[in-house]
């Protein structure tokens, strides 16, 4: 009896997304350039009594095992890795044939991939996958985009292996064509390094000026679980918190080096967001502090020169730490707002489509940045599909109305301490030259006309105007004129 669908790739992903379709009953086959995690994988499916899994040691034992048209989940290291697996497997398959890759992927390869592969008649989706290894073998969150067709095949197996949200049912369903897919994963990773930088920040203000020992932040952070605030970012937070070095004594946390490392998704959402226009402060401001922490010789040499303004003493923590709740809730829809505008730029430039409101619900279990706030921002985008912005959606700009001064507060007090917090300000800055009328871009285009000749735009006549802005301009030539 050939099997329903292939699993090519058995990294700790790959194992454990291979185990979670055996047990959901589909017959999966797995392959893996060395053989050893055939083994590995086979066994490990053997130990959890499911559906066995067959294991396949070459390449063509594989392909033959699956039955058509075949279904293969790559999940190997992005870039050359990739193209090499795609180009054995694909030698060995058919027209109708699909391929899906799971991993993080920059969007352009999975479309190049796809003109290569359509060629052979073979689909190709690219699908961003979300939860670590817990989420693969318990319920991810999966971000695919490719053909339709093709994805209506393989939706009864991704319906049945992502995890499973009540209101809303599982974390998968069509987002487009290629490349949307992993474009929404990418956007995904932007908005989690936001996340994470923000509850940075509000730990940080806990911490050195409220100066709250670890075991009362994390209870923080557990109380603030079972709010608006509730995420898994935040759980986990709690738990980090608390864990006691088993090396040494104290907590783990504190005996971390300060260094944030990064892959790379963060920084292609904020690339991506340059080159498509769209203003995304709060991600940015997570990558920008990853990059200055990474220099720690240099932070070390800096602050023998700086010492930090004294704290005031007569704060009153109570006020600051709800004002940190509130600074943190606003500061995080600012952050969705800017993520979500990106894949609408994105959708809008190359014709995807994607509807916002199911990324949003694809987000809402499985993976990294699932919280309640996701309910809120799927209703407001099914509730209005073209919605501009999600700031002014009207429940979610009521709940930034209401937090407005605690964020204003918080911003202040870390400014005044010396204490960064770049993305719950990034999130403010953003709010506040979003909401409103007038900005002083006019004096940056009086400035560009001066000195580029730029023209400008007028607010009580069409047209493009140029001043000819003193006399040395006139002295060359330069005149007053419409364009
Ligand atoms: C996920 C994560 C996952 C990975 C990140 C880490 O959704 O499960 O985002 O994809 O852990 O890529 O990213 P950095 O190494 O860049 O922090």
């Amino acid at each position: 009896e050939k099997c329903d669908v292939g699993l090519y790739g058995l990294a700790v992903m790959g194992q454990n997304f291979a185990l979670n379709m055996a047990s959901h009953g589909f017959k999966v086959c797995v392959g893996n350039r060395s053989s050893s995690k055939v083994d590995t994988t086979v066994e490990r499916a053997k130990n959890e009594g499911n559906v066995p899994v067959v294991g396949a040691k070459e390449i063509e034992e594989f392909i033959a095992r699956l039955s058509k048209p075949r279904k293969v989940i790559i999940l190997v290291q992005a870039g050359k890795p990739v193209d090499q697996t795609i180009s054995k497997l694909s030698a060995l398959m058919e027209p109708g044939d699909i391929i899906i890759d799971g991993g993080n992927e920059w969007f352009p390869n999975s479309i190049r991939r796809a003109e290569d592969l359509t060629q052979k008649g073979i689909h190709f989706i690219g699908m961003g996958i979300s939860g670590g290894e817990e989420g693969a073998r318990n319920g991810p969150s999966l971000m695919p985009g490719g053909p339709k067709q093709a994805y209506d095949l393989l939706a009864p197996i991704f319906e049945k292996c992502a995890a499973q949200v009540s209101r809303t049912g599982p974390c998968v369903g069509y987002l487009g064509p290629i490349g949307s897919g992993n474009y929404v994963k990418t956007v995904h990773n932007g908005i989690e390094y936001g996340d994470m930088q923000l509850i940075a920040e509000v730990y940080d203000v806990m911490k050195t000026i409220l100066k709250m020992d670890n075991e009362e932040i994390a209870d923080q952070f557990a109380e603030w679980n079972k709010t608006e605030l509730d995420s898994y970012l935040i759980e986990i937070t709690e738990k980090c918190l608390r864990k006691k070095d088993d090396m040494t004594d104290g907590y783990v946390v504190d005996k971390i080096l300060d260094k944030a490392g990064m892959k790379g998704t963060g920084r292609w959402t904020i690339q991506e967001a340059a080159e498509r226009g769209v203003a995304a402060p709060t991600m940015a401001a997570a990558l920008d502090t990853r990059l200055l922490s990474a220099r720690k010789e240099e932070r070390v040499a800096a602050s023998k020169i700086f010492s930090s303004p004294s704290v005031d003493e007569s704060i009153d923590k109570a006020r600051v730490v709800d004002d940190l709740k509130a600074a943190l809730y606003a500061s995080k829809i600012c952050s969705y707002a800017q993520g979500l505008s990106l894949i609408k730029a994105a959708s809008d430039e190359f014709n995807w489509n994607v509807d916002l409101s199911e990324c949003a619900r694809l987000w809402m279990g499985g993976c990294i940045i699932r919280a309640k706030l996701l309910d809120s921002i799927q209703q407001a985008f099914s509730n209005d599909p073209d919605l501009d912005n999600l700031l002014v959606d009207s429940g979610l700009s009521k709940e930034i109305i209401d937090r407005t001064p605690a964020w204003r507060r918080t911003v202040a007090l870390c400014t005044t301490s010396g204490i960064a917090c770049p993305s719950l300000c990034g999130s403010l800055t953003y709010f506040d030259t979003y909401r409103r009328e007038r900005l002083p871009a006019s004096l940056t285009q009086a400035q560009r006309d001066f000195f580029g000749g730029h023209t400008y735009e007028r607010i009580d006549m069409n047209g493009r105007f140029h001043t000819a802005w003193t006399d040395a301009h006139r002295d060359i030539g330069d005149v007053n004129h419409r364009v």
